[in-house]
């Protein structure tokens, strides 16, 4: 980090330096390229080279774009770039005050991480996780360091969306909101802190509501031109649900909405038969090439 960025921080997240995001998909490539244009020093974990690789080509093309737009002198997206260092190995987290899990949305996979980052990471590290809905209790549970386990759940697209969900585990300890919620500030973010419950708020609220215009969909209601539009110019939704559904991942929205019927057990969270039944056919939105519409352009990472 630079001297004057250290300087001009005295909040609780000042001694974070350098932290380290697990998963190269859709949004650890955000995280971590917020981050390293925060001036962070960012290590960048995937389970394979070529994801790394991808990862790391992904967030060189992002940084470009906001270059452009932005007007950044040549160097500046080169040197956010640089401050991302990719790697396999999830001992990269040694070092680190923070790590952010962003691997996608299987509880047994997050769990084997966190053992394995509760053995690794500092014993003062902070564990936060950017799970859309598997509890963060129950993540925090299979460490050591419960009240140092945090959920920090970035919107996608995270270079472009204000909003960080800070969800507060059980046993989640005061200073660690604390320092979650001051490193999101640092980003430029806005910090909004909520308990962990199934879904949090955001996907509480926003999955029903795609869950629903699948069903509109699968019931013929209308088409998904006429249900996106309905929403766009009906109810000013920066993007229709079935295209946001594409954007987030339809593997993803199917995981959260289970996780809700599960979780609350109540009906109204019953996944649609026809999101199932996509995800079935690996039509999983932007990421596969198609999901409720056709991307011809070729596939970015999958989460
Ligand atoms: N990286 C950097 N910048 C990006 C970007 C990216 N990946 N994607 C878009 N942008 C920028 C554009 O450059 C543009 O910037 P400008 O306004 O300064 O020119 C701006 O964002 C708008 O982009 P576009 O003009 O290309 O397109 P739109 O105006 O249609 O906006 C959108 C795209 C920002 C995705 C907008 O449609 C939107 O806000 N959609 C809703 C997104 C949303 O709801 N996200 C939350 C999903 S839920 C979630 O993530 C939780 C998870 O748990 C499921």
């Amino acid at each position: 980090m630079s001297t004057a960025t250290e300087a001009a921080h005295a909040g609780p997240s000042a001694a974070v330096r350098k932290i380290a995001v697990i998963g190269g998909g859709i949004m650890g490539n955000g995280i971590a390229q917020v981050f390293a244009t925060g001036g962070f020093d960012v290590a960048l974990v995937d389970a394979r080279p070529e994801l790394v690789e991808r990862a790391l080509a992904t967030i060189g093309r992002s940084l470009e774009r906001v270059a452009k737009k932005q007007g950044w002198p040549g160097e500046q997206a080169r040197a956010i770039l640089a401050r991302i260092r990719g790697g396999t190995d999830l001992s990269a987290a040694r070092d680190c005050a923070v790590v952010i899990e962003a691997v996608s949305e299987d509880f047994a996979l997050k769990r084997r991480i966190f053992e394995q980052l509760d053995a690794l990471a500092p014993a003062q590290a902070v564990l936060a996780s950017n799970t859309s809905s598997i509890s963060i209790t129950a993540l925090a549970a299979v460490t050591r360091r419960a009240e140092r386990v945090i959920g920090m759940h970035f919107m996608n697209p995270v270079p472009v969306m204000p909003l960080v969900e800070i969800i507060r585990g059980l046993a989640t300890g005061d200073a660690t909101a604390a320092l979650a919620a001051d490193l999101a500030q640092r980003l430029g973010k806005t910090a909004v802190e909520v308990n962990d419950y199934p879904g949090f708020v955001s996907n509480r609220i926003l999955m029903p509501m795609i869950n629903e215009a699948v069903f509109c969909l699968m019931e013929g209601v209308a088409s998904a031109e006429a249900i996106d539009t309905v929403m766009k110019l009906g109810m000013s939704h920066p993007m229709g649900p079935l295209a946001l559904a594409d954007l987030i991942g339809l593997d993803t929205c199917l995981s959260i909405m289970e996780v809700l019927h599960e979780g609350l057990g109540d009906s109204k969270y019953r996944p649609c038969p026809l999101l199932r039944k996509l995800v079935r056919a690996g039509h999983l939105g932007r990421k596969s090439g198609r999901g409720f519409y056709e991307y011809p352009a070729a596939p970015s990472t999958p989460s």
